[in-house]
């Protein structure tokens, strides 16, 4: 089957820094993490980054068996300066990763809540060593954990965009408000006024669920931004993580779920569509 990739050729010079964020946990940010690069690497024929500032390491994991001991690691982006001669981890040709680490933890209490000038530096400094890593790639991804709020605001304040995927349950407008303060507060006092925000991402939807159609609606009509479509919950995305593929490959036999291939494809290809315009 042929694709029509999205490539950042000619469009941008710098690299593209995504953020995949949401403070809630298990809605699928690692797994969008995981087939945006692969498709990246795959379709657009780019370099891609992945940067893991999750310590649970869960795209981590699906690209290496191993870290490098010498490898660069998510925690050295927090620190004052860059260690020498570190470099991200090799996963493939085009796709390089830098490993969640179990130090990240420490970023949570690098700073206080209520001081907004530290934590301004804090995120400044994360963007000023993505920034200096990232030369050389098409594109960076950033995987990250669930209520840290350092490390989220830090991926929001180093990254030209972000993406929101998100379960359309009872919380997710709550979840949507709390989204639109964090993207003020991304730009107007941590010191990113150009981040654009792609969307949320409906994850793990059915269209027989009238909370998840209701959901979305609500969601929709407070003006705020959704991709405009929904990626079901379909167990052979659970499958394919698992066998560290793209939901799109084919396994070891070569069969491959179409529906939900298409689907993930469509996804990452309309997201870079957004980025890269
Ligand atoms: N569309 C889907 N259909 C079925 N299962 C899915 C789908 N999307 C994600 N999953 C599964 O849901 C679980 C949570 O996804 P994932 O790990 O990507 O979420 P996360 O937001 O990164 O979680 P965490 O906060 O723990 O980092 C995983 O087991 C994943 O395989
Ligand atoms: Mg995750």
């Amino acid at each position: 089957m042929t694709t029509t990739a999205p490539t950042v050729t000619d469009a941008v010079k710098a690299a593209v820094i995504l953020a995949i964020t949401n403070m809630k946990g298990g809605v699928g940010k690692s797994t969008t993490t995981i087939n945006l690069a692969k498709y990246i690497a795959q379709f657009s024929k780019q370099k891609v980054l992945v940067v893991d500032i999750d310590a649970q390491g869960n795209s981590t994991a699906t690209f290496l068996s191993a870290v490098p001991k010498d490898a660069l690691v998510g925690s050295d982006l927090f620190k004052a300066e860059l260690p020498e001669g570190r470099l991200p981890a090799v996963a493939s040709e085009r796709v390089h990763v830098i490993a969640g680490d179990r130090l990240l933890k420490s970023v949570d209490g690098m700073v206080a809540s209520d001081n907004a000038a530290a934590r301004r530096a804090l995120y400044q400094r994360f963007r000023a060593n993505l920034r200096a890593v990232a030369q050389g790639y098409d594109v960076v991804i950033i995987d990250t954990p669930t209520t840290a709020e350092h490390r989220y605001f830090s991926a929001m304040v180093a990254a030209d965009f972000s993406v929101t995927p998100a379960l359309m349950d009872a919380f997710s407008l709550s979840g949507a408000r709390d989204l639109v303060q964090a993207l003020h507060d991304t730009k107007a006092l941590y010191g990113n006024p150009r981040h654009k925000h792609v969307g949320i991402l409906p994850n793990q939807f059915s269209k027989r669920s009238r909370l998840h159609q209701s959901s979305l609606e609500k969601i929709t009509s407070a003006g705020i931004k959704v991709v405009p479509f929904q990626l079901n919950h379909r167990p052979a995305v659970q499958d394919a993580i698992d066998a560290r593929r793209a939901v799109w490959e084919g396994d070891s036999e070569g069969r491959v779920n179409r529906a939900a291939g298409s689907e993930w494809k469509s996804a990452c290809k309309a997201i870079l569509a957004e980025v890269l315009q």
